[in-house]
């Protein structure tokens, strides 16, 4: 076992000794898929706008229901010129309450994922499908996805990321436009369209919390990423 892997492993907290071919059910069967197929009006509020102005819009959103649940926005964190962009599904209670994603338990094991391949949280830009908490942590619904793509669509023009990691069966399906389960999606290089660029699909850190003998599938998945990336 090289350095790399042992590294990886320990921050993942991965034993040495678990049994890689378990019968584990897949992410994909531990919730329906709902694929974002529902087209929605949604004026794009979007072009042009630098950083700063792009926060401000998100921030002022009243495009779907969530606003009116949310505590905050959570537009996004990160170097504004990371080669990586990480990609979740929407925020949940920390995430409302601090304004940024990935602060709570998930994000920790993403943190961990992201040492793995020997970066650092500050050096990639994470952002999320939806800018607003579902309520009780239901999945996103495709209206909401639907008015919150112009977001996250004018991040990517601004990042010009060279890989993209779509962390979880939801940013995978909505980015990829597909209802394959993400256990297929993984695994390979896919393209983003209208973007080219190359789009990495894994598990969600807190399906990983809950499956633990996977976390050697995502390492993987983060190795493919950085070779992606480097081939690039
Ligand atoms: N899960 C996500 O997909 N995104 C977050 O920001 C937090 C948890």
């Amino acid at each position: 076992m090289n350095a790399d892997r042992n590294q990886y492993l320990s921050a993942m907290g991965v034993e040495q000794w678990v049994l890689r071919r378990q019968a584990e059910p897949s992410e994909a069967t531990l919730a329906t898929p709902s694929p974002e197929t529902a087209e929605v009006n949604a004026p794009d509020n979007t072009p042009g706008l630098d950083w700063p102005a792009l926060q401000q819009r998100v921030a002022g959103c009243t495009l779907c229901q969530l606003s009116a649940s949310r505590k905050q926005t959570v537009f996004g964190v990160g170097d504004h010129n990371a080669d990586w962009l990480i990609i979740g599904e929407a925020p949940g209670a920390d995430e409302d309450a601090q304004g940024e994603p990935f602060v709570g338990r998930a994000g920790k094991l993403l943190n961990a994922m992201l040492e793995g391949v020997g970066l650092k949280r500050e050096q990639v830009y994470i952002a999320n499908i939806l800018k607003c908490r579902p309520p009780n942590n239901r999945d996103p619904r495709p209206e909401e996805v639907q008015h919150c793509k112009q977001y996250l669509t004018r991040q990517i023009e601004l990042l010009k990321p060279k890989v993209i990691l779509a962390v979880g069966r939801i940013a995978a399906q909505n980015l990829l436009q597909t209802e394959e389960a993400i256990g297929r999606l993984r695994g390979k290089a896919h393209r983003l369209q209208h973007f080219d660029i190359p789009v990495i699909a894994t598990y969600h850190p807190a399906y990983l919390l809950r499956k633990p003998t996977e976390k050697r599938k995502a390492w993987e998945d983060l190795k493919l990423a950085r070779t992606t990336l480097n081939r690039s």
